[in-house]
């Protein structure tokens, strides 16, 4: 069965004591489990400080974004060994926010995607619908150019550890979640991609978040849809007790 995942997104918010803060406030709460795996992406800044307090639970750090190169005058980028020298195991590839303000594509997606693997990091790739694709009834074609062009190029090996975030553009930020029916649709059907680009076994194994105003109102339906291995927060992953109460659904 697939380990569900409960990764929080903290975006552009927390300086380093209130990252400190509020691993902690994690680690006490949901940092023994083992059934899940509770993953927090901090801004850089706060990635030591945060790798640090959660020493000693079972918490798992991941990034915002990375380059895809090791090293190299690029100013403003961070390489993807810094990442694990700080203590990420995951790293977040092509948010939907950096695909629409700082100009990532499916292209670069994919190089960062490949590099996160040989460099050892584990990559949650994240695709997803506007809602002028979602009116025009584009949602599947999009899905499915970000999922080919994405993540194209991997070995089955690799791909079996991928993991994907669904996140409706729409639904970011703007409280309104997808239906879990519309979710469950999503998924199902990034699944049957999947398993037509790589092997359907592979695709079994792919864990699939949903991401999007996800709240501890409303995760419990959205996880318990067949398709559906966890969630990636954003605003309900800056509290501890919010963010707690999500990651603890029965399982
Ligand atoms: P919200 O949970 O704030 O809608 O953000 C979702 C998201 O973008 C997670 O990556």
């Amino acid at each position: 069965m697939r380990k569900p995942i409960l990764a929080g997104n903290w975006k552009m918010y927390k300086n380093t004591q209130e990252a400190k803060a509020l691993v902690e406030g994690l680690a006490s709460r949901v940092g023994k489990l083992s059934d899940r795996e509770v993953v927090v992406c901090p801004p850089f800044t706060s990635l030591a400080i945060a790798a640090e307090s959660m020493k000693g639970s079972n918490l798992k750090l991941g990034a915002q974004n990375m380059y895809w190169e090791d090293k190299g005058a690029f100013t403003g980028e961070i390489a993807p060994g810094m990442l694990r020298d700080t203590g990420c195991t995951y790293v977040i590839i092509g948010h939907s926010e950096r695909r629409q303000y700082f100009g990532e594509t499916d292209a670069t997606v994919n190089k960062k995607m490949k590099k996160a693997f040989l460099s050892g990091l584990l990559p949650i790739v994240c695709i997803g619908e506007t809602l002028a694709e979602r009116e025009s009834s584009e949602t599947f074609t999009v899905l499915e150019r970000q999922i080919r062009e994405g993540a194209s190029g991997l070995s089955a090996e690799e791909a079996r550890k991928l993991v994907v975030a669904y996140e409706p553009v729409w639904a970011i930020g703007t409280g309104k979640t997808a239906t879990p029916q519309q979710a469950e649709e999503a998924h199902k059907f990034i699944r049957q991609k999947l398993a037509e680009i790589y092997a359907p076994a592979v695709a079994e194994e792919i864990r699939i978040l949903y991401g999007g105003s996800v709240k501890p109102e409303n995760s419990k339906e959205l996880m318990g849809q067949a398709d559906i291995d966890g969630a990636l927060v954003g605003g309900a992953s800056l509290e501890p007790e919010s963010f707690s109460k999500i990651v603890t659904f029965d399982l």
